[in-house]
């Protein structure tokens, strides 16, 4: 779920030993534009977490933003547990935001942002 690498491209250029895939063929082709434009070579691939299947171990896998909350379904929350708890080593840690109800305001006020297509298109 490494997307466009907004996480990822910035750990590997600050040196670390960073994996990435992602669903989407989209986001990947943004993610090499990305890199090439950075001289770039990073280990990412296309995939879905739930077929993740690598020899690799990793000390931390980390899933940003609340994309872990891209599902929904407990079986399938069970599964992708599963996948990551196999594919870290005896001490690593898996590292997830998520968003809950308990988390959200509860003011009854909407706090989302509105974007009239006018402003959109000034500063596009
Ligand atoms: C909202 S984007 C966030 C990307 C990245 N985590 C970030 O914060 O920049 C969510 C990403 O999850 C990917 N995705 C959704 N379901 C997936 C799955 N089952 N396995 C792998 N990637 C998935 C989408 O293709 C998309 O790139």
């Amino acid at each position: 779920m490494c997307g466009t690498g907004r996480f990822l491209l910035p750990l590997l250029e600050e040196g670390f030993d960073v994996h990435g895939f992602d669903a989407s063929d989209h986001m990947l082709q943004s993610l090499h534009a990305k890199s090439k434009a950075k001289n770039l070579e990073p280990t990412v691939w296309k995939g879905f977490v739930e077929d993740l299947n690598r020899p690799e171990k990793y000390n931390l896998i980390f899933i940003p933003s609340g994309s872990f909350c891209l599902i929904i379904n407990p079986v399938q929350v069970e599964k992708w547990l599963q996948v990551i708890y196999d594919h870290l080593t005896d001490c690593g840690i898996f590292l997830f935001e998520t968003e809950t109800m308990q988390a959200a305001p509860q003011t009854g006020i909407w706090r989302g942002s509105l974007w009239p297509k006018k402003i959109v298109k000034k500063l596009s």
